[in-house]
């Protein structure tokens, strides 16, 4: 268990530095992610760390992606915007991603950092009254973007209660999507079931707000050869926007 529930204290810990390695499945329990910093003698792919972790999630696109800007794209996650915190796998058919594998070609200077918020010092800085009306609720979402995610057999929208209890750690989690509601570019819609647009804008807004204080959020600056492990059932994430800066990350998840 972890003995903090500060996010800033979480991240420290979650550091593996160059060459020690060995013990990052443990801490990638323990903490819900891992840096994995480079520079150690025999250092493992991203192919060979991933491997050891399950077996690849197939998208829309086959199951690595080259993570960087298009041109031209209306995909926020093909451009330099800030990608809002979520779970990945709530759009996508198919075995649900438990670990999300990032290593670093391009980083960028300034901006562009992945964001990460810890479920555990979610649930101990939410306010009583949130958590209640959140375990009351669930959310429909849209997906606005074609030929990334495999589409579910069932057409449609999914609706997802936002907390859940994870049979695989046995804690409660947070299975969420938030969305920029401005951005012609975003991925997807989400709504409250059953709220208004203005209750559901507003309950949407207060989960976020407990996600952005620092003792939940950490923001991950990129270093070239780095590679990050997120635990997709204790952790949710997103980046910080990065205009006019170079950035480029291949991911691969697993289930
Ligand atoms: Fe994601």
């Amino acid at each position: 268990m972890i003995n903090s529930l500060d996010m800033q204290d979480i991240a420290q810990r979650a550091v593996c530095p160059p060459g020690q390695h060995q013990d990052f499945r443990k801490k990638l329990d323990e903490y819900g992610f891992v840096v994995l910093q480079p520079g150690g003698a025999d250092e493992p792919s991203l192919d060979d760390i991933m491997s050891e972790l399950g077996e690849p999630v197939e998208y829309g696109f086959g199951t690595k992606l080259d993570l960087q800007p298009k041109e031209g794209s209306d995909n926020l996650q093909f451009t330099t915007g800030g990608m809002p915190l979520h779970n990945d796998g709530i759009l996508n058919a198919g075995p649900e991603v438990r670990y999300i594998g990032m290593y670093c070609v391009t980083a960028p200077e300034v901006g562009g950092e992945t964001l990460i918020a810890s479920n555990a010092a979610f649930f101990a800085q939410a306010p009583a009254d949130l958590l209640d009306v959140m375990r009351g609720i669930t959310i429909e979402y849209r997906n606005r973007i074609s030929g990334y995610y495999r589409d579910r057999p069932e057409g449609d929208h999914p609706r997802v209660a936002p907390i859940q209890d994870d049979p695989v750690t046995g804690k409660p989690r947070l299975v969420i999507g938030l969305t920029d509601r401005d951005d012609p570019t975003r991925t997807h819609d989400a709504t409250v079931v059953g709220r208004t647009a203005e209750e559901s804008a507003e309950l949407l807004d207060r989960i976020k707000a407990v996600l952005h204080q620092p003792s939940v959020l950490y923001a991950h600056k990129w270093r070239v050869g780095e590679v990050v492990i997120q635990d997709n059932r204790q952790v949710v994430h997103g980046r910080s926007a990065f205009p006019g800066q170079p950035r480029k990350l291949v991911r691969l998840s697993v289930a």
